[in-house]
């Protein structure tokens, strides 16, 4: 193809790299309009907006991919569209349907063709669905304009550490969610409530913060920017909470770990159960399966050692393997997950 991108795809980190096109819709007068495609990477807003002031913002994550066939693949488009109608429940937004949804994920990826990275660089084109609440106000009340956008960005791994085991630490005066509050929705705010957790990691040299559920501090939750799965004795476990991120690639492991035979329990996880794991993971769009090599309490300065030898566990292995078959269409998607563009 003489129409890609000039971008070194191998050494893309998980960043914000300039596209070609955007697309746009608004809600006004109670509909939806048409879809608007733009080469600008601005927007106008109005300073009294609901999204600046009471955090009316929500947005997705999801990826396109380059087969060895040349094809475009999109992951899980529809349950990516319908968590972010979810989200919007959640926090009284517009929800926007699915079938726009789609199509404008579709257009926006056709758009940007020459930026998904070719089949064998390990990068892939991270699409970013975005809602936000318009409406000029001041009154604590949700808005009745809304715009959805969504751009797309070429990224390579999230952590620095790609598949190679990192460690991770839980810092127990903080919380990213509250028990029945934002944390399973995909809400902008859940991530300004990590930044601080999160640089605290970052300085401790720790790849992510583990947040424990935040009523009783007893169970695992997830990590800032994706679930956790651990797996012993050939069982995929993963906590089950109302205050994490309902993963779909947690979702897509767990049908996969079936696929492989293993067992699946979706259960609260205590946090000692840390000690009895063979293997551990974040996993998310961003993450997609990245092992964990030692987990720190630092409150309590217990130290849980995951990866004996430092390495990916086999299981971990095998589950990224086919994940990442599935997505590339090395492997064949026997649960319809992927759609393939014409
Ligand atoms: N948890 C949080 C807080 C996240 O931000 C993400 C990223 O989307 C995930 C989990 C993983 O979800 P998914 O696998 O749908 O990307
Ligand atoms: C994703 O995995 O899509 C995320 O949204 C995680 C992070 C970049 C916020």
């Amino acid at each position: 193809m003489d129409n890609t991108a000039n971008i070194d795809w191998t050494s893309l980190g998980f960043g914000y790299v300039p596209t070609d096109y955007n697309v746009r819709v608004s809600y006004k007068d109670g509909k939806w309009g048409e879809i608007e495609v733009t080469k600008s990477d601005s927007i106008n807003i109005h300073m009294a907006a609901t999204c600046l002031h009471y955090g009316q913002e929500i947005f997705e994550g999801l990826k396109a991919f380059r087969g060895k066939d040349g094809k475009i693949r999109i992951f899980r488009l529809e349950e990516n569209a319908k968590r972010i109608r979810r989200s919007a429940e959640g926090i009284m937004m517009e929800p926007l349907p699915v079938e726009l949804f789609k199509e404008m994920v579709i257009k926006v990826v056709k758009l940007n063709e020459r930026f998904i990275p070719p089949y064998g660089s390990g990068a892939s084109l991270y699409i970013r669905p975005i809602e936000l609440g318009m409406t000029a106000q001041v009154g604590v009340k949700p808005a009745t304009e809304y715009l959805f956008m969504i751009f797309v960005t070429p990224v390579g791994a999230y952590f620095k550490e790609g598949f190679r085991p990192a460690k991770i630490a839980i810092y127990r005066g903080y919380d990213r969610a509250a028990p029945l509050g934002t944390g399973r929705w995909k809400v902008g705010g859940n991530y300004a409530a990590s930044l601080a957790a999160g640089q605290k990691a970052k300085e401790g040299g720790y790849a992510a913060v583990l947040y424990l559920d935040p009523k009783e501090k007893k169970y695992i939750d997830e990590c800032g920017p994706a679930n956790f799965f651990a797996v012993r004795d050939n069982t995929y476990i993963t906590p089950k909470s109302d205050s994490i991120l309902p993963s779909i690639t947690n979702m897509s492991l767990q049908q996969i770990a079936l696929d492989m035979g293993l067992k699946v329990e979706a259960r609260p996880v205590p946090v000692e159960e840390l000690a009895t794991v063979e293997e551990a993971a974040e996993c998310g769009t961003a993450a997609v399966a990245a092992p964990i090599l030692q987990v720190d309490d630092i409150d309590t300065g217990v130290k849980y050692v995951i990866s004996k030898n430092g390495e990916p566990g086999p299981v971990t292995t095998e589950l990224y393997n086919r994940l990442r078959g599935i997505q590339l269409g090395d492997l064949e998607d026997t649960h319809n997950w992927v759609t393939v563009l014409d």
